[in-house]
């Protein structure tokens, strides 16, 4: 008999269109996930409130993008259960009912809570809401009894409260929680942004998974080359060349001599290099295209995908709160 495979919850806020950088770094590994394990991807909306919640009005714009994007790169709605995290009221509960064991301290001791409120003193975020950001998050994660969290590092410290607080419940009322572990990330090679910096949408130097292969072949050609390479006859270096970093991504691993060679000894020029590049990023997305344009053509397709996410998503978290509620005594 096959093993059981695990419960994996992971998430991220909607933040609009996706681009390569969120591909390479988190939803590629998504893809591996939903094949090994039970797997729910959580649009956590609510989360984005947190520090947005003076102006929602690219909220939903938000949320269809992301799964627009989602879907089109091969997350499965057969395979996973893709929701969106305010369609299961019950995160709101076990938020609440977890706010009884939750220590003011433990959320105080968030870096984002120390960096923006305590450090910037930004009393913008200076909230309930933001400070609860990480309980929040752990009503998430145990509501579905998911074994592991993948996560980056970043993320690691608001997985260790989760684990805290599920200990604390389990000590205080017997077995309640399934307690979970995190799982680093695969250190995703750092897809850097057109301009060399930190791919950032607040930079606008990305590449974005909706872009035309005309749009993506564009931004290639515009971006820095090793700045040594003046003259086409240069020879240039493609170690200091944030275009052969792309490279290092998306061309196929056999092309990588040919084009350091000719880089090197100045055999291609910058714009024929670029061009192999983009082909190869525009190879990659070809597939992906086609999926978004049926979805972009019909609203249905990624509302019905959501719709029965999400009650797949509740009946899990419905269960789990009637365990929950019997444990600690409450009207069932
Ligand atoms: N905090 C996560 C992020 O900013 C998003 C998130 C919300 C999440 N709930 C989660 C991630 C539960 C993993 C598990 O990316
Ligand atoms: Fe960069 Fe390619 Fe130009 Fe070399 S030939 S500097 S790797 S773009």
């Amino acid at each position: 008999m096959a093993a059981e495979k695990e419960i994996l919850l992971s998430g991220s806020r909607p933040t609009g269109q996706q681009h390569l950088g969120n591909y390479i770094g988190a939803l590629v590994q998504w893809l591996e996930l939903q094949e090994e394990t039970h797997a729910y991807f959580m649009v956590a909306d609510w989360h984005a409130l947190t520090s947005t919640y003076r102006d929602t009005s690219d909220l939903r714009s938000n949320i269809r993008e992301q799964m627009i994007d989602w879907l089109s790169i091969g997350l499965d709605p057969e395979k996973s259960t893709i929701f969106l995290q305010s369609a299961v009221k019950e995160h709101a509960e076990l938020n609440l009912l977890l706010g009884m064991f939750t220590p003011l301290g433990l959320m105080e001791r968030c870096t984002s809570w120390k960096e923006n409120v305590i450090e910037r003193g930004n009393d913008e975020l200076r909230t309930y809401g933001f400070l609860g950001y990480p309980c929040l998050q752990t009503a998430d994660i145990l509501v579905y009894r998911a074994h592991v969290v993948p996560v980056g590092r970043d993320q690691v410290e608001h997985i260790e409260k989760t684990v805290d607080i599920a200990e604390k419940v389990n000590f205080l009322y017997g077995d309640v929680f399934r307690v979970p572990r995190w799982r680093l990330s695969k250190q995703a090679p750092l897809l850097l942004g057109t301009d060399g910096r930190k791919m950032s949408k607040s930079y606008k130097n990305c590449i974005y998974l909706a872009e035309s292969a005309d749009a993506v072949a564009k931004k290639i050609a515009v971006m820095p080359t090793d700045p040594a390479r003046v003259r086409r006859t240069d020879p240039g270096n493609p170690d200091k060349c944030p275009a052969y970093e792309y490279h290092k991504v998306f061309t196929p691993e056999n092309r990588h001599p040919e084009i350091r060679e000719g880089c090197t000894t100045a055999g291609i020029g910058c714009r024929d290099c670029k061009k192999i590049l983009s082909d190869a990023i525009n190879e990659q997305l070809a597939p992906v295209r086609e999926k978004r344009a049926a979805l972009e053509n019909d609203a249905n397709l990624w509302r019905d995908a959501l719709e029965a996410g999400n009650a797949k998503a509740r009946r899990a978290a419905a269960a789990t709160m009637e365990h929950v509620r019997d444990k600690l005594k409450l009207w069932p």
